[in-house]
């Protein structure tokens, strides 16, 4: 990848490609992580006096103007943060926006509209990321959590302008290839969440680098379904069900699965036990042990998704001792994913983890293996 301590930026107009898409409430942004994610880039930009043009999506409008996803929230949180003014403007595109552009003075930083209020965006629109790309003379991507979607800010655009990746693309991109290059092991796997459809490209290749997959969320009970358990009310995949029973068969046994289920009337009972009149909400005592015994004890940890219904007490201490085993361990600990990292900033571990990923989707689709159109454009 070219990276931007290799780009001649100095006073320079520089369009950088960040992930603002963040939580919001009442038009109140609840999580400013993505936003703190970028500032080494912002303020690299600043020192070296170039005039910074910001571009992000927000949500998904599905290529309409939604006022409810428009960013200037999120300006003024960077503005606070950078203690610095963000100009804001409210398009992304056209004369207005070429204007205020032209406005910019050494060091300033001015946040465009929401991308994706362009169906072109998601299109990879040649023509959109032309219109983008006349604004600036180098292009950054520091949004490694978009990364993964051929997007015309993410893709389309680099054919225009010499390109770089930003410090927390290059940041994501090393710390992430780590895992895949040389883990040191053990090497534990723990995959949680919903849906197995979702995780099995990642399961299916994590089983070829780790020593085990430890598995928790609602995907314990499609596995379960594989074995033939009774799962009560839980909610499973019925059609996944087939490929659970062959993962499990070319797993070579590394895949672990609870031996014990917390009921939603938080009755503890064995995985193989469970009654046809309830459902599985979390991760039993027994499997919090035995996982976090495993996780302390790994010298290289990568988790991805909750363990049980993690937002409802007490649902979420299978999650809160996959979260407080790993910041014990001595390895490299890296977690990717909004829950998992919901969950230890709610536990406030967050700083004990060797990377905390801003990337969910991309997250995953790099440790599958996957080339993702925002690197691969960099690389060319
Ligand atoms: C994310 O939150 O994972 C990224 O911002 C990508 O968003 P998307 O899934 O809507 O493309």
């Amino acid at each position: 990848m070219r990276l931007l301590k290799e780009a001649d930026v100095a006073g320079k107009i520089v369009i950088v490609r960040v992930d603002f898409n963040v939580p919001l409430k009442d038009g109140k942004i609840t999580d400013d992580k993505r936003i703190r994610a970028v500032l080494p880039t912002i303020e690299y930009l600043r020192k070296k006096k170039a005039r910074i043009v910001l571009i992000s999506h927000l949500g998904r409008p599905d290529g309409k103007v939604a006022d409810d996803l428009r960013l200037a929230p999120v300006a003024d949180r960077l503005s606070k943060l950078l203690k610095y003014p963000v100009h804001y403007e409210p398009d992304c595109i056209g004369s207005d926006v070429e204007f205020a552009v032209r406005g910019l003075h050494e060091s300033d930083v001015l946040l465009l509209e929401n991308l994706r209020f362009y169906p072109e965006e998601e299109a990879d629109d040649a023509g959109f990321a032309q219109k983008l790309a006349v604004l600036a003379e180098v292009y950054v991507n520091d949004a490694f959590a978009v990364s993964h979607r051929a997007h015309a800010s993410v893709h389309a655009i680099a054919k225009f302008l010499p390109s770089y990746a930003g410090f927390l693309l290059e940041k994501e991109v090393k710390m992430l290839s780590s895992l895949l290059k040389s883990p040191k092991h053990p090497f534990i796997a723990i995959m949680g969440g919903a849906k197995v459809s979702d995780k099995i490209g990642v399961i299916e290749s994590l089983l070829k680098k780790v020593d085990a997959v430890l598995i928790g969320g609602a995907m314990m009970f499609t596995f379960y379904k594989a074995l033939n358990y009774e799962v009560g009310k839980s909610k499973f995949e019925a059609d996944k069900i087939a490929l659970a029973k062959s993962l499990l068969k070319n797993s070579n046994k590394k895949i672990v699965l609870p031996t014990d289920v917390v009921l939603s009337d938080k009755r503890v009972v064995p995985a193989d036990k469970m009654p046809k009149n309830s459902a599985g909400f979390d991760i039993g005592p027994e499997t919090r042990a035995i996982y976090a015994e495993m996780i302390k004890e790994a010298k290289t940890v990568f988790w991805n998704g909750p363990m049980g219904l993690f937002e409802q007490k007490p649902f979420d201490r299978g999650t809160l001792a996959v979260a407080k085993a790993m910041s014990e361990c001595r390895g490299v600990t890296v977690v990717g994913g909004g829950d998992s990292v919901s969950a230890i900033e709610k536990a406030n571990l967050e700083k004990k983890f060797s990377h905390v990923s801003t990337g969910g989707g991309a997250s995953l689709e790099f440790l599958e293996g996957k080339k993702l159109p925002g690197i691969d454009v960099l690389e060319h």
